[in-house]
């Protein structure tokens, strides 16, 4: 795979995911995820997955950023940092890109490995042919 020449913004954003990554709060997967969101003013915000005995009540690390990012009246972002303590990269699941795309739009999806490996996609191309609120009937 070719190398990716990394801003210095988004090697803070990818560091700043691998910190979020230490308070994930995940004792059923021990799957460790941490997020970092780039907001369009430069503010990087931190999140990670927080898991719960009822295990359908998990929230990923990528929702959580997100979520305590709105919450925060932020409403503009220009990429999303992924860690966790995997080999591959780790793409946002199904779920998530739906939510990355309605609340962030086609942000740049920074996926890292252990190794320290980058990957970069537009959030387009990991979840095509999206469902968009525009779709939905207004009368
Ligand atoms: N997880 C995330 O935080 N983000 C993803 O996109 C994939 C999965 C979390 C959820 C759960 O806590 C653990 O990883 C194992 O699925």
């Amino acid at each position: 795979m070719k190398k990716q020449r990394l801003s210095s913004t988004y090697k803070k954003l990818i560091d700043a995911s691998a910190k979020a990554k230490k308070n994930s709060y995940s004792p059923y997967s021990r799957f460790r995820v941490g997020a970092a969101l780039l907001t369009s003013t430069g503010e990087i915000i931190l999140g990670c997955n927080v898991e719960n005995s009822s295990y359908g009540l998990t929230n990923c690390a990528e929702r959580t950023v997100l979520f305590k990012a709105i919450s925060d009246g932020k409403r503009k972002f220009k990429a999303i940092a992924l860690s966790t303590d995997a080999d591959e990269f780790i793409p946002p699941c199904g779920a998530c890109r739906q939510v990355i795309m309605e609340l962030a739009g086609d942000i740049d999806i920074i996926m890292t490995n252990k190794k320290g490996n980058v990957q970069t996609k537009k959030t387009s191309e990991l979840l095509p042919m999206a469902f968009k609120p525009e779709m939905l009937q207004k009368d």
